[in-house]
């Protein structure tokens, strides 16, 4: 009805791509099938019992029932506040400079709706999480892509991401005025040095651009790598925001908690749209998610091990059962590279063939953008008794296939 009314920006959305996995994967449950279940970024485990705790406590009090604060509560921000202190020894005002969210990726849209033009670009390295470049699409601008390299370690090419950042600067047209960065990067958990922010902030001051950072899993690194923020970096505020979850650290995605921090003009943007938008997250929850920043770290350290864990166990396992990857050393995935001879078959086909076969359901690269193609991301949110299992299910899905 009323076809001639377009729905534009509806346009500009494509159908996501995990959806076609996720019917396969439904349907297969529907038959009874037990599907081995890599494919969302969708932490598995309990949130902690103390945060618990303290929403139940919380949410007994009346004075909480009411409308919150769009912007976080008081306490919330500072607990922000005191977090980037305490971590990267960074001073963010929690009056101007920081902003609580109802997940990140609620803070990262309405961020780019307040400060993306109809018509602005901004630079999004490809592969990506989705959002990260539909968010720009959905405010009206337009997502200038480049291929992030990384070595076998997922460390990225420093010198390559800046040769092509200026190259962008240059050739973009119009000039872009944002750019998103992302690391430990999802999908490929490629990660920087924090020598890699201050030449970023640099350029960004020279060239006259927006950073905004997403250090989503900033807590989940392994063998010694630490998590860097641009917001160690001198001068950072100036040009740029970084935006951080509870999701991950905190087993706490379904209670949407996340925050943005740093530059003023972009921060009080951000809390003046919002005042327009919502009325904050549940008071219980925030007060929550102040008692999981303030509070004991260990489990944190606790949901790390599980990931390490379960990591460990993934890659060993496929690789007895012929499918090597590479070893990350952050975030809750692995960026697995489809073994050779099936590569052809290209990541939605061969994610296809993994759910129908195999039982195993994962994240075609090509869902990332078009440099993913030759991946598939994993996420370790299965117990390992289920890693092993997919394992054994892998090797005799590759023998059937090399059979055909
Ligand atoms: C890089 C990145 N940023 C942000 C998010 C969204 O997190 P939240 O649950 O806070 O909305 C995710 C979720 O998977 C993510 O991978």
């Amino acid at each position: 009805m009323f076809t001639e009314i377009e729905f534009e920006r509806m346009k500009k959305l494509p159908n996501y791509v995990f959806a076609e996995i996720n019917e396969l994967k439904l349907k297969a449950r529907r038959n009874g099938e037990d599907v081995i279940d890599f494919s969302m970024g969708n932490p598995d485990g309990a949130t902690p019992k103390h945060i618990i705790d303290k929403l139940v406590e919380a949410a007994q009090k009346p004075k909480n029932h009411g409308y919150s604060a769009s912007k976080g509560i008081f306490k919330l921000r500072e607990a922000i506040s005191l977090w980037y202190k305490r971590r990267y020894n960074a001073d963010i005002d929690p009056d101007f400079e920081a902003v609580a969210t109802i997940g990140s990726k609620e803070g990262y849209v309405n961020l780019m709706k307040a400060i993306v033009s109809v018509g602005d670009t901004v630079i999004v390295p490809d592969p990506t999480y989705p959002i990260h470049s539909y968010a720009v699409v959905m405010a009206g601008g337009s997502a200038h892509k480049f291929e992030l390299k990384f070595n076998e370690k997922f460390e990225v090419d420093e010198d390559d991401f800046f040769e092509k950042t200026k190259k962008a600067l240059k050739e973009a047209n119009p000039k872009p005025k944002y750019m998103v960065v992302n690391f430990p990067h999802n999908p490929s958990t490629a990660t920087v040095t924090p020598k890699f922010y201050e030449r970023l902030v640099e350029l960004a001051r020279q060239e006259r651009f927006y950073v905004i950072s997403d250090i989503a899993y900033a807590d989940l690194t392994f063998d010694g790598y630490t998590t860097p923020s641009i917001m160690s970096v001198e001068g950072a505020k100036d040009v740029a925001v970084e935006t951080f979850t509870l999701s991950k650290s905190y087993n706490m995605a379904g209670w949407r908690v996340g925050f943005v921090v740093g530059n003023r003009r972009i921060i009080t943007s951000l809390q003046k749209i919002k005042s327009w938008l919502d009325y904050g997250m549940f008071t219980p929850i925030q007060i929550a998610a102040t008692v999981a920043l303030n509070g004991d770290q260990q489990c944190v350290e606790d949901i790390k091990a599980t990931y390490k864990k379960r990591r460990d166990i993934l890659i060993d396992t496929f690789d007895k059962a012929g499918w090597k990857m590479d070893i990350p050393n952050a975030s809750m995935f692995i960026w697995a590279r489809i073994p050779e001879q099936f590569r052809h078959l290209g990541s939605l086909e061969f994610s296809k063939q993994l759910l129908v076969e195999a039982k195993i359901a994962v994240s075609p690269g090509i869902g990332f953008g078009s440099y993913g193609d030759e991946y598939v991301r994993i996420a370790l949110i299965e117990n390992e008794k289920r890693i092993k299992q997919a394992a054994k299910n892998v090797k005799s899905f590759f023998k059937n296939l090399e059979k055909k």
